[in-house]
């Protein structure tokens, strides 16, 4: 398969766990024989430097015209520091997920069973654990209208009747695809905006016969799935609400440094890792790549690469298994692995099998 790869490293940790996530791409181009064609460009902080923008139209460009988007982080202390700066490295993702109409953010929480004790949840109520967020990311509150002044400020969480049907099929057939129960999460005691998801949700569901739906409010569903995570198989939810369930939920596996993601709507499908930019590491050949390693697993997936895809979770296991494991997740006493020495152990293993 021939496939069109934008690559956009963005800053701080980003350049480095790319670095990775491409020469796994690569391993697997030459085993399987496809050509993967890589067109990198600059977004963020790095981006604001260069030319005043976090997300240039010359970047758009290269990802309208990419069949896919790998993407690392953005973000830089310079601009965390400062709340009033208006143009941040932020702006750039959010314009970014708005242009690609990227609605469909699904993130994917599993354990690795030789890290369970890395969470700070109990072993034996995560083991087994394996659900899917599905966050709506181009709506509500993100991107309703707002206003600030000295003496008030307000976000609007909007979200229109087309907006919250497509959505929803996605994550309906996400279900049907795995365990066929699909969780929707919301505050419908008191918000208008979640009376409408719900509503539709319910209409929804006749189509859907083989799919369990069932309603939660975003209250519980926070405590349910720290304390219950196998109750889960596909959970939806408005972009608010996701974005604070998918950190928590990071804890489920262990290390944020082993979550991808995906981004799919209307443009070019966008595959990320789901932590941020990491400032404070950049250079320090510490950061986990598994997560970007892991998010070029998923864009070979979208493209039906299975195979591909099957063979890059193998080599991420067997790295975790084999202690060959960035500090953050290695065991006591164990040899210190770097972000370039474990994308290098995969890379061996997918050339060797
Ligand atoms: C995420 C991030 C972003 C978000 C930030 C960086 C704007 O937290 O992708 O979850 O809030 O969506
Ligand atoms: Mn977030």
């Amino acid at each position: 398969m021939n496939l069109k790869i934008a690559i956009l490293a963005g800053d701080g940790i980003g350049p480095e766990i790319m670095k990775q996530g491409v020469a796994v791409l690569d391993a697997i181009a030459e085993k399987f024989n496809h050509k993967f064609e890589y067109k990198e460009a600059i977004c963020g902080a790095h981006a604001i430097d260069a030319v005043g923008d976090p997300y240039p139209d010359s970047t758009h460009q290269v990802c309208m015209e990419a069949d896919a988007v790998l993407f690392a982080a953005v973000g830089d202390l310079r601009f965390d520091n400062d709340p009033t700066a208006r143009i941040r490295p932020e702006t750039g993702l959010l314009a970014m997920r708005k242009k690609l109409g990227l609605y469909a953010n699904v993130r994917p929480v599993a354990t690795f069973d030789c890290l369970l004790h890395k969470s700070p949840l109990k072993e034996d109520l995560l083991r087994g654990a394996d659900f899917v967020v599905i966050r709506e990311l181009t709506g509500g509150m993100y991107f309703g209208e707002k206003h600030q002044d000295n003496d008030m400020a307000f976000d609007t969480n909007i979200y229109t009747r087309p907006e919250i049907e497509r959505i929803l099929k996605v994550a309906f057939e996400m279900a049907q695809k795995r365990r066929k129960h699909l969780t929707v999460v919301d505050k419908a005691n008191v918000l208008a905006s979640s009376r409408l998801w719900r509503q539709i949700a319910k209409e929804m569901e006749s189509q859907y016969p083989d799919v369990t739906t069932d309603y939660m409010f975003i209250d519980n569903a926070s405590m349910r799935v720290l304390t219950e995570p196998r109750f889960f198989d596909v959970i939806v939810t408005e972009n608010t609400f996701g974005d604070i369930l998918t950190d928590e939920t990071s804890c489920i596996t262990g290390s944020m440094g082993l979550q991808p993601s995906s981004s799919l709507g209307e443009h070019t499908p966008l595959f990320e890792p789901v932590h941020g930019s990491w400032p404070q590491a950049a250079g320090k050949n510490i950061a986990n790549p598994l997560a970007q390693i892991l998010s070029a697993a998923m864009l070979l997936e979208h493209f039906g690469l299975e195979k591909e895809g099957r063979l890059i979770r193998d080599a991420v296991d067997a790295s975790l298994e084999a202690n060959v494991r960035t500090p953050e997740i290695q065991v006591e006493g164990g040899a210190h692995y770097g972000t370039k020495e474990v994308g290098e152990w995969i890379v061996d293993y997918i050339r060797k099998v």
